[in-house]
């Protein structure tokens, strides 16, 4: 029981009647009290008070020097918090202010005790909504936190941990695990380090069969044990008792798996909050998880696509069988020893296998023809490029490789097609895919001439180094020539 704010109401209702008042509980005064002692009266207080709390009713005493001695019982709901006392304190001896009767003085305790009860309720009240407001504010920072990181589309075991960390520390769990059975990537467990279970996983996995073979429906998709020890199918999994929530992860009709919070401390229930804020975010999980998988089908799906390009321009050229890939395996040797970084390679990585998609529309006749090509052929052939990257833009993931393709021809010196760049301002992977092209072009087999040696591909490649072919390129294609001679030779696909 609080004292604050009272001695105010008190003071102000001692100003305007003959009676002073003060707040009992059980061990004495609550709050300030009147330090003089009116007629002995201090003496009588305890033993009114404790009447009072034993009657739970209005009692009026009377003492040889105290005409009046007053109290009456303060609920706080139906248990007794305290006692209101009021006594008649007549300082001056004023004749003309006597005591109040019983009925008069039992009017004005009960307004007065009134008051307190209702600032009582208010301060609960209050308590209540900051400590809900507080709650709010934990789940919504928490919530704001899952939500940004949930929203990729690679959702990785990485995310699933850091997400688990973040629910242990943001409602105070020992344990919080997300178990997902046929994604072992995203079944992480997360334990303070105070708590000793010695096989986490076992653990979690007998609370989580428990839950599966208990009878109560989970149809709501979420699992409450607020004891262990009530319960049978769970009282065995632990000798000491222990609450915790499992909620299902979904989406649609599929289901995932488990996202749950686990706890040995017995002071606290699993609250509706912890509860509602549980199932948010594994609704947001089962969004992700649902999203990522569409994302990889879509990814497999377009990698599919474009094999069957490469397949099907390899089959049109009947004489450059294998290029696409010879020129993208010595492209990647080239990145390698440049040391561009693994992310880029693997834009290299489609730019080198496609760069030559474009000949799809280009027809079979002008492809394959034994003998020189007339300039109105050759203007058709030219316009590979642009075609492929025309073929592959309205693959998303795929944009980035779409420079590497367009300017595969361009040259060094700036007499290349279709844009006519040079030097730098051609991008990169197209300078590296052209030294690998043309090297390929000098060795295999052609319609209308048989291939050079490796060691002649080499020397014509320098040759035209820093006019057709980036210099640089060049030296790195040097450094690597012996391993792609090496593949190359090995007739991995020639
Ligand atoms: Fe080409």
């Amino acid at each position: 029981m609080k004292s604050t704010g009272f001695e105010e109401i008190l003071s102000g209702f001692s100003k305007i009647s003959p009676l002073k008042f003060e707040i009992w509980n059980e061990k004495g005064a609550v709050g300030a009290c009147d330090p003089g002692d009116l007629k002995g009266v201090r003496q009588f207080l305890p033993g009114i008070a404790a009447r009072v709390y034993e009657a739970e009713d209005f009692r009026h005493e009377e003492t040889e020097t105290q005409d009046g001695l007053f109290g009456l019982p303060l609920f706080d709901d139906d248990i007794i918090a305290g006692v209101l006392l009021a006594y008649f304190s007549n300082a001056h001896d004023n004749a003309q202010v006597s005591c109040p009767d019983p009925e008069d003085a039992k009017t004005l305790l009960t307004r007065i005790a009134g008051m307190i009860e209702e600032r009582w309720d208010m301060q609960k009240e209050s308590d209540t909504l900051i400590n809900e407001l507080d709650k709010s504010y934990e789940s919504l920072h928490l919530y704001s936190n899952v939500a940004t990181q949930i929203k990729t589309l690679n959702f990785s075991s990485q995310m699933i941990l850091h997400l688990l960390n973040e629910i242990k520390e943001n409602i105070r769990m020992d344990m919080v695990f997300s178990i997902m059975p046929d994604r072992p990537d995203y079944s992480e467990i997360v334990c303070k380090e105070e708590v000793k279970i010695k096989d986490e996983k076992g653990f979690v996995a007998s609370l989580i069969k428990a839950v599966e073979k208990s009878d109560k429906a989970l149809e709501e998709g979420y699992f409450i044990v607020n004891n262990s020890t009530d319960e049978k199918l769970f009282s065995k999994i632990h000798k000491d008792p222990f609450r915790f929530l499992a909620v299902k992860i979904m989406h649609n009709e599929s289901f995932y798996g488990w996202l749950g919070i686990f706890s040995f401390s017995m002071d606290d229930i699993i609250k509706r909050s912890e509860l509602r804020l549980l199932v948010s975010i594994a609704e947001q999980i089962g969004v992700v998880i649902a999203n990522t998988d569409l994302y990889h089908n879509l990814e497999d799906f377009g990698i599919n696509i474009v094999k069957s390009l490469i397949v099907t321009i390899e089959a049109k050229d009947v004489y450059t069988g294998g290029h696409s890939e010879r020129v993208h395996h010595v492209s990647m040797l080239i990145a390698q020893e440049a040391g561009i970084s693994e992310e880029d390679r693997k834009v290299l990585n489609w730019s080198a296998l496609l760069h030559d998609v474009g000949k799809i529309g280009i027809p079979e006749a002008i492809l394959n023809k034994p003998a020189r090509l007339s300039d109105k052929e050759y203007s058709i052939i030219k316009g590979h490029p642009l075609k492929g990257a025309e073929i592959i833009s309205p693959l998303d993931y795929l944009a980035g490789s779409i420079p590497g393709v367009l300017h595969h021809h361009e040259a060094y010196d700036g007499t290349g097609y279709p844009s006519r760049i040079k030097g730098q301002e051609i991008p990169l992977f197209s300078r590296i895919i052209s030294v690998a092209d043309t090297f390929d072009a000098i060795t295999s087999d052609r319609a209308y001439r048989k291939g050079a040696s490796f060691e002649k591909g080499r020397k014509i490649i320098n040759e035209v180094s820093g006019t057709q072919l980036d210099p640089e390129m060049v030296a790195v294609f040097n450094k690597v020539y012996k391993r792609a001679r090496t593949w190359l030779a090995e007739g991995q696909i020639k």
